[in-house]
Formats: structure tokens, C-alpha cells, sequence
């Protein structure tokens, strides 16, 4: 190769290696443009190469030009390729489709625990009860003592207690808003008390240190067990279907005399027995009774002239029951892939 096509093809690269510079420097099209007239126009610097041909020998001559060609193709394909890319931002706008649906912004909802609570209230509500509340942070006296559980009582092992400073405690169950509600009310009374308790539970599917409940009592002159079934009967169908039957087992509650736990036939199986209720077609879902005359007691209400029944239910285990959720602790780890399926 002669030392003069040795050279033009060194000029030929140092030229495309500018030109890469240049144009990734190119700002718009008319930058384009400009780069264009200069390297590839009537008296640009490709074409005054040409003028080399005539100090090359014949032989030599096809090799410069076949050089000049692929340069000149390869600024033109290049310039091509970011003008487009240039024109191709505007013509995203302009392909804006209206007929999209618009991006919501994200807004809260109910959680499923208080969606199941507020259908729980309706139903009592429904049914003649007012609702009442209590503090969650609630003295010995109304958790414990006047519901006939004192101090060193067995019973007070039932319910792992969170005790705060001296005579308060996390209330273990929604019992003490009974308490306060008497005391401010004569008979007859309807109420329920829905509310979030505490208990120094292990968590596990099943467990939380923190949970809800709602409480029911009635206390009136006359007022008996059928009644009390009859209570929970109509809650049941209405919270979960028409077929569902209530079952009362006797058990025992300090404060409850005669003592029951309730079970709703399995929505699930419809009591045949499967998975849920451990083959044995019952749902066990709180307790219940009638209020003890002790109770009465601490209340200043006579029990020789009124009687009540008192239930309990926890709201978590019903929304687990209804929306087929295994997991309690689901409720409390703000998940929003779960939250968001209510
Ligand atoms: N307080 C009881 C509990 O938490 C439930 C209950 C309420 C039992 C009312 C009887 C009457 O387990």
C-alpha cells in the first residue's frame, strides 16, 4: 500500500471518530442539519476528499473509494437514525390515548376488621341494642373484681394479662364496659360494647396479643336463657347465612351463672365435618350465660327482680371465618396486597 493511501485512510478514521463527537453533541435537528451541509454537502469535507484520487495510481484508486463510500453511508444512516429518535418524542404526545382509563389516586379504605364490625353493630342495632364503649386501658375493679373475679382468683389465669402500673391493666376481654354500663343505667338495658382487648398471647395463626371483641347484655325483669339463644340464633344467620344453626355447650365464666360457649354449625361443610371445623361440623365462637346475681351486686341491681344474659364474640375469629382468612396476624401486619381484596 502506498504511503499516500496509508495516510488518506488515517484521515478518513481520525474523520469518523469527530464526526462521533460532534454528533453525539447535536442538540435538535437543526444541529443535524448543520453537521450534514458540513460533512456530506456540494462543498463538504467528505467531498473535498475526493481530490485525493488523483495522487493515487490507478490500482489504488477503487480502495479510497470504496473507503469514502462507507463513511459517507454510515454519517448519513447515523445522522438518520437520531433525527428520528429526535422526532419521536413529540409523537409520544401526540399518540396520547384519551379513551385510556385515568390512573385513580390511591385512597384508604375500610379495614376488613372494621367492615365485619360495622355489620355486627347494624345487626344489634337492628335488633334493639345501643352501643357502648370503655377504655382499653381499664382498672383491676372493672376487668376482674366486679365481674366477680378477685385477687389470686384461678380464674384470673384464664387471660394472660398485660398489667400496667398498680390496678390497671390492658382489658383481656370487652366484660368491664357491662360493668360501667350498669352502674349508669337503671333496667332495662340492651347494649352492646364492640372494642379492641389485649392479652400476653405468643402470636401464632390463631393468636394475637391484640384483638376485638363485642359484648352483648340485657338485663330486664324476666329476661331468660331462650332468650339469649334466640339472640345469638338471628345474629348468626344474619352475619353468615339462614342456614346456620347456634349449639350451646355448658362451660363456666366467673361472672356468667349458668355459663355456655357457643358454636355456629360449620359454614363451610354446613356440619357435615371438613378441614375447618376439625371434622367435627361446629365453629366454636365465644361464651356466653347469664348474668351471676354477684355481678348484680356490685351494681346496685337487684336480682331478685332482674335477670340478664351477657355474650361475648371475637370479631377477628367471624372475619376470619367469613372471608377465609387462616392467618390472625394478617390483620395487624398492614399488608396491602391483602388490604387492598376488601
Ligand atoms: N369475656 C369472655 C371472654 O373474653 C366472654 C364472655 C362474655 C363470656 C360474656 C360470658 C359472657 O372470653
Amino acid at each position: 500500500m502506498s504511503e499516500n493511501l496509508q495516510k488518506f485512510l488515517k484521515v478518513l478514521e481520525k474523520t469518523e471518530s469527530d464526526f462521533s463527537a460532534r454528533l453525539a453533541a447535536a442538540q435538535d435537528e437543526p444541529a443535524l442539519e448543520a453537521l450534514k451541509i458540513e460533512y456530506l454537502g456540494r462543498k463538504g469535507i467528505l467531498q473535498s476528499y475526493f481530490s485525493w484520487m488523483s495522487q493515487l495510481d490507478a490500482n489504488e484508486k477503487p480502495q479510497l473509494g470504496g473507503a469514502l463510500n462507507r463513511i459517507k453511508e454510515t454519517i448519513q444512516s447515523r445522522l438518520e437514525e437520531r433525527k428520528t429518535a429526535f422526532q419521536r418524542q413529540p409523537a409520544a404526545i401526540e399518540s396520547f390515548d384519551p379513551s385510556l382509563p385515568p390512573r385513580l389516586p390511591a385512597c384508604g379504605a375500610m379495614h376488613p376488621l372494621l367492615q365485619v364490625l360495622d355489620e355486627i353493630k347494624q345487626i344489634f342495632v337492628g335488633m334493639g341494642f345501643r352501643i357502648e364503649e370503655g377504655p382499653e386501658i381499664e382498672s383491676d375493679y372493672y376487668n376482674f373484681e366486679a365481674l366477680n373475679i378477685p385477687p389470686y382468683h384461678p380464674s384470673r389465669d384464664m387471660q394472660d394479662t398485660f398489667y400496667l402500673r398498680e390496678g390497671l391493666v390492658l382489658r383481656t376481654h370487652t366484660s368491664p364496659v357491662q360493668i360501667r354500663t350498669m352502674e349508669n343505667q337503671k333496667p332495662p338495658v340492651r347494649m352492646i360494647a364492640p372494642g379492641r382487648c389485649f392479652r400476653n398471647d405468643t402470636p401464632d395463626a390463631t393468636h394475637s396479643p391484640t384483638f376485638h371483641q363485642v359484648e352483648g347484655l340485657c338485663v330486664d325483669r324476666g329476661v331468660s336463657f331462650a332468650e339469649l339463644k334466640g339472640v345469638v340464633q338471628a345474629f348468626a344467620q344474619k352475619i353468615f347465612n339462614k342456614d346456620v344453626r347456634v349449639r350451646f355447650r355448658p362451660s363456666f365464666f366467673p361472672f356468667t351463672e349458668p355459663s355456655a360457649e357457643y358454636d355456629f354449625s360449620c359454614i363451610f361443610c354446613k356440619g357435615k365435618g371438613c378441614r375447618v371445623c376439625k371434622n367435627t361440623g361446629w365453629l366454636e365462637i365465644s361464651g356466653a350465660g347469664m348474668v351471676d346475681p354477684a355481678v348484680f351486686g356490685f351494681v346496685d341491681y337487684d336480682p331478685t327482680i332482674y335477670s340478664g344474659y351477657a355474650f361475648g364474640m371475637g370479631v377477628e375469629r367471624i372475619t376470619m371465618l367469613k372471608y377465609q382468612v387462616h392467618d390472625i396476624r394478617i390483620f395487624y401486619e398492614n399488608d396491602l396486597r391483602f388490604l387492598q381484596q376488601f
